[in-house]
């Protein structure tokens, strides 16, 4: 598939990920260049950028993924989502090519300091969705409905769904619970909004379930989530969440649906896994949940650099000569 076309610059700006090697484009050029290109996969198109009939090299257009996209992925190859909640985060997932980002109300506990999820609102969601879809270049953002915009009312379901695709640009929403919400999840999705379900321990009902523990040990709660499961699909959500579920179950669950499912704390056979970023950088010094494998240990990074600031300004090694300003003695002197 060939393609002749103008490419303005915000929308090189806005997608090009620069090929091995770098590739210099400025502002004026980029106006008037040409392009011409190729899909290289179904997500990405390289392109011949021609400035006046000058070849200026080549660059490759990042298309963002679709749901279509990772539903073909099922049984073939593994989906990656992290969750994060500001720019300079989702930037740096987004670089890392993770496949999803996931703007989890957990941010009530990981980036406000509550207890858990129940007080995050809507606005809350949107304030830091809106900074992860600008650093989301190709990731696939899905941001979570927070308690009691959607358990109220099928209404309250697609409004705040409504507002938080159209305020922060999302490609979906997620949301906690089973059959009992099929009918919310029917109509956001009919609304022309892609819904991930989340199943398991859903933590917005953590005074229901007697607190965070792992779900569908029993075969009554087991059987109620596998019939969840199927519910919320036959309801439109493409991909389910399932947090805290015996890798066994979810394996099953996995097997038995069309969607694809997230894992979190659900073992090695689930679609795709999920992990709240914080928690496998090791940002936290606190508990850390058995299904969290840390990846880094970030807390002590900055704990070691912020008492080595602190220490530097008592000592004044900071800032030395290095990090100051000079200026011409002379006009001191006539100060
Ligand atoms: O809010 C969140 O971060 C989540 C993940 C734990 C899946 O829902």
């Amino acid at each position: 598939m060939v393609h002749n076309r103008k490419v303005s610059n915000f929308a090189l700006s806005l997608r090009m990920r620069q090929p091995p090697g770098g590739f210099n484009l400025n502002l004026t050029e980029s106006l008037i260049i040409i392009a011409s290109g190729h899909w290289c996969n179904r997500s990405a198109i390289k392109v011949n950028l021609t400035n006046e009939g000058v070849p200026r090299g080549d660059a490759i257009l990042v298309m963002k993924k679709t749901i279509f996209d990772f539903l073909q992925q099922k049984g073939k190859s593994r989906i990656s989502m992290l969750t994060a909640y500001d720019y300079h985060t989702a930037c740096t997932i987004d670089e890392a090519g993770i496949d999803m980002i996931l703007v989890g109300d957990s941010l009530g506990n990981v980036m406000l300091g509550y207890d858990n999820t129940l007080a995050v609102t809507v606005d809350d969601m949107i304030h830091h969705g809106k900074a992860v879809c600008r650093g989301a270049k190709q990731a696939f953002v899905v941001i979570d409905m927070p308690f009691m915009s959607y358990q109220g009312s099928v209404y309250d379901a697609v409004t705040n769904a409504g507002r938080i695709v159209k305020e922060t640009n999302c490609q979906a929403v997620k949301l906690e619970g089973g059959a009992e919400y099929a009918d919310r999840i029917r109509a956001i999705v009919r609304a022309g909004i892609p819904v991930v379900a989340h199943l398991g321990l859903t933590p917005q009902s953590f005074n229901t379930l007697g607190g965070y523990k792992v779900q569908g040990k029993n075969e009554q709660v087991a059987r109620q989530l596998l019939a969840d499961a199927e519910a919320v699909v036959e309801a439109g959500a493409f991909a389910v969440t399932l947090e805290c579920v015996p890798a066994p179950l979810a394996k099953l669950i996995t097997e038995r649906i069309s969607a694809i499912t997230i894992g979190i704390g659900a073992g090695n056979d689930c679609d795709g896994q999920v992990l709240v970023y914080q928690d496998m950088l090791g940002y936290n010094d606190g508990f850390t949940p058995k299904f969290v494998k840390k990846y880094a240990d970030l807390h002590q990074v900055m704990l070691d650099a912020f008492r080595t600031y602190k220490e530097e300004c008592a000592s004044q090694a900071f800032p030395s000569q290095e990090y100051s300003f000079t200026m011409d003695s002379s006009i001191l002197e006539k100060l």
